[in-house]
């Protein structure tokens, strides 16, 4: 059966980029959107002569309602659908009372509203055609909570519950969906948020080669829900999820007060 068409949020660097890569070697067609049309473009051109599929350049700012109404437009509009990525998003640092109000909005807008709608959208062709994937790039720090990174995890929790208890909604359906959860991934993400990750030892990296294999190999094998990159990481979730709440807070603020 052909692959069909991925639509990738996020596409034009690190992670997001990395799945159209991978998607593309499999034969997906693929719907790139993300704001820098000039990345995307190059991605385009770089995908379509190295593996002959179809790239569609869809440039939006996904914290704007009516650039999200278009997003949202064109999934309906689409054919064969076959896997949605929502995987666009962004970190930031120090405290809600001094953060921009701007700034965390767009991040609850760009990391709950968006994907929920786009996975609206998009469920209703897969469900006519009892077959397809939705991926929501959430994190390993959808299991915790920060001092410093409040929204960040709080919105990460959303992705995870969201795609669990939508996955057990669409039990039996041919639709699979996943929480992808990574832990510090080498990508844009770090440098983009004012941080330079150098505190953190070699072994904590993830590459987003390794990341994006491990979330479609375990769609292929119709696996859990919920997909951990790296063996380590796999530990400290299963850890982080037997610790009584209160002692994640304890140990969150350390690391705070480090910075
Ligand atoms: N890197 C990590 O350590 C890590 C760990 C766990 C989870 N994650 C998650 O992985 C996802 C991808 O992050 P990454 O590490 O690949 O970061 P990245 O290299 O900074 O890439 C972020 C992508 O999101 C897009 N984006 C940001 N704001 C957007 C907006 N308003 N509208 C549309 N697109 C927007 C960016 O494109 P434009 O700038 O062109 O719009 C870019 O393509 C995020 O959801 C992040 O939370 C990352």
């Amino acid at each position: 059966m052909a692959a069909g068409t991925a639509l990738v949020t996020g596409a034009s660097a690190g992670i997001g980029r990395e799945f159209c890569r991978q998607l593309a070697g499999r034969g997906y067609d693929l719907l790139v959107v993300a704001r820098d049309a000039e990345r995307l473009q190059a991605l385009a051109g770089e995908l379509g002569s190295e593996h002959r599929v179809n790239v569609e350049v869809l440039p939006a700012d996904l914290t704007r309602d009516e650039e999200v109404d278009r997003v949202v437009a064109r999934i309906r509009g689409l054919d064969g659908l076959t896997l949605l990525v929502n995987n666009a998003g962004f970190g930031t640092l120090g405290s809600l009372a001094a953060a921009p109000p701007e700034q965390q909005e767009a991040m609850i807008r760009l990391h709950v509203l968006t994907p929920m709608r786009l996975t609206q959208a998009a469920l209703p062709g897969l469900l006519e055609r009892r077959r397809g994937d939705v991926v929501n790039v959430s994190s390993v720090a959808s299991f915790i909570y920060s001092p410093g990174n409040v929204n960040y995890c709080a919105t990460k929790a959303y992705l995870t519950t969201f795609s669990e208890g939508l996955a057990t909604e669409l039990r039996g359906t041919g639709v699979q969906v996943q929480a992808l959860c990574p832990g510090f991934t080498r990508s844009e993400f770090h440098e983009r948020m004012g941080e330079d990750g150098g505190l953190r030892p070699r072994f904590a990296w993830l590459s987003a080669r390794q990341v994006v294999r491990a979330s479609l190999e375990q769609l292929d094998r119709r696996g859990a829900v919920v997909c951990v990159p790296g063996v380590s990481y796999k530990l400290l979730v299963a850890l982080i999820r037997h610790l009584p709440r209160p002692l994640i807070g304890r140990v969150t603020a350390l690391g705070y007060r480090r910075l």
